[in-house]
């Protein structure tokens, strides 16, 4: 069967960029970056994304287009022997993140719902951090929601590439700037809100350190979905003559814009409110809603909010979704309706006692974890910075025959940077993520 390719380059940025954007952004980026110093961490963010994240997107695109293949059968193809231990973590990562990331896509639903119920008088009488508590807590309400947030996912994946992926990324990602820019004008436009762009465009120095440095590195590889077979895999169906480095450009920089329009979103409300901006990951699903509701027509606003973080939540659960059944097809035979419904509920099955952990079986701890922070520490701590060497390493080193001329189409356009990216990739990027592995795993 000939393999399905994106129907048009603005097809496969807004996918890419759909991947890419997504909770990290805009749930994670304006805690990490309230907690960790503001505008000092936004500059060392914007550091490691420009030279360590786009290095290692340019490789991991330019390794999917070279092999036409799944992750599993790229790492084959590329480096080959043990290098496809690289491709079978990349594989399973997917899995793990999907599964919790799914449970908090839930939560996301549950509050459009609320919203609505908001809008139209149905108020709960209970403070925002109990009726968060009570939702992620309750055994069975975000299960249910969790199963809405896979079902959607998997009918988008069902579709196909071009049908399915790339059509809802065309329509989605527009619609999320949009309502991305209206939160953002309505919170420029509220009494102080000065305050917060100040806190965070303002860098203090003093703030610097190896936690902050790391969680820097760690977000940049989370929110550009780097470090396992998303961008592999949304690589294998980009055309032969289209030019990844710019693609690479265009995607990377519309996530960094949309995670710095979610902080000039997030922090001049927190900051007009009088809210903690280092609330963490409450700041979200906590404060916002106690921002919205003293502001007029406030529950008009969650409710777009929360459209939003589910649109971003989708379009990213989605490239997740789409790896292991990329390798089930390319490598197992399966069809994509049969591969895509097992890897649903696989994943389905997974996220309940991640949604359990946060209530009944909040006991259940392993070093101290439950299983929803164990599961998310260990992708963000090992899973996606290994995969990340490993893409770096195949194209740096064993496979840069085959994807230095990947990335510059056979020669046929000129990469005056490309010993810059090569050392990058061979060097810099492995040493600096083994470093970071380490700094984090003393954090534990
Ligand atoms: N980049 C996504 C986000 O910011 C998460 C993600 C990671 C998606 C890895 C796909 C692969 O939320």
């Amino acid at each position: 069967m000939q393999r399905e390719h994106w129907g048009s380059r603005f097809g496969f940025i807004m996918a890419a960029a759909g991947s890419a954007v997504g909770l990290g952004n805009i749930w994670k980026f304006p805690y990490l970056a309230g907690s960790e110093g503001g505008g000092a961490f936004l500059i060392i963010y914007l550091a490691m994304v420009a030279t360590i994240g786009l290095s290692a997107m340019i490789a991991e695109i330019a390794i999917g287009r070279y092999a036409q293949l799944d992750p599993i059968g790229a790492f084959k193809k590329t480096g080959g022997g043990p290098w496809v231990i690289f491709g079978i973590l990349a594989i399973l990562t997917p899995f793990l993140i999907l599964s919790f990331y799914s449970v908090v896509g839930g939560w996301t639903i549950a509050y459009i719902v609320k919203s609505f119920a908001l809008m139209f008088g149905g108020g709960s009488g209970v403070g925002h951090e109990d009726q968060f508590n009570q939702l992620v807590s309750s055994p069975v309400e975000p299960i249910i929601y969790h199963a809405l947030f896979m079902g959607l996912s998997m009918v988008i994946v069902l579709k196909g590439v071009t049908d399915g992926i790339e059509k809802a990324s065309k329509i989605l990602m527009p619609l999320l700037f949009v309502l991305l820019l209206v939160l953002v004008v309505r919170s420029l436009t509220l009494p102080n809100a000065m305050a917060g762009v100040k806190f965070l465009l303002e860098p203090d120095f003093s703030k610097v350190n190896s936690n902050m440095i790391s969680a820097a590195l760690g977000q940049a590889f989370f929110s550009l979905s780097l470090g396992m077979g998303a961008l592999i895999t949304y690589g294998s169906y980009v055309a032969k003559d289209s030019n990844i480095r710019t693609s690479a450009g265009w995607i990377l920089s519309l996530d960094t814009v949309v995670a710095v329009l979610a902080g000039l979103m997030i922090m001049p409300a927190v900051f007009s409110f009088g809210m903690d901006p280092g609330a963490g990951p409450g700041l979200t699903f906590i404060t916002l809603p106690a921002i919205f509701e003293s502001m007029p027509a406030g529950a008009l606003f969650q409710a777009l909010f929360f459209i939003m973080l589910t649109i971003a939540a989708v379009t990213s659960s989605i490239s997740l979704l789409n790896i292991p059944v990329a390798w089930l097809c390319d490598e197992k035979g399966m069809s994509r309706s049969a591969a895509t419904i097992l890897v649903s509920v696989v994943t389905f099955a997974l996220g309940v006692p991640s949604s359990l952990a946060m209530g009944v079986w909040g006991d259940v701890q392993f070093f101290g974890m439950n299983f929803f922070e164990l599961l998310s520490y260990l992708t963000d701590t090992y899973a996606l910075p290994l995969g990340g060497i490993g893409s770096c390493l195949v194209a740096g080193w064993i496979g840069y025959g085959k994807i230095g001329r990947e990335v510059t189409n056979d020669g046929a356009l000129p990469f005056a940077l490309l010993p810059v990216w090569k050392w990058i990739c061979r060097i810099v990027a492995p040493i600096a993520i083994l470093w970071i592995v380490a700094t984090m795993t003393n954090l534990a």
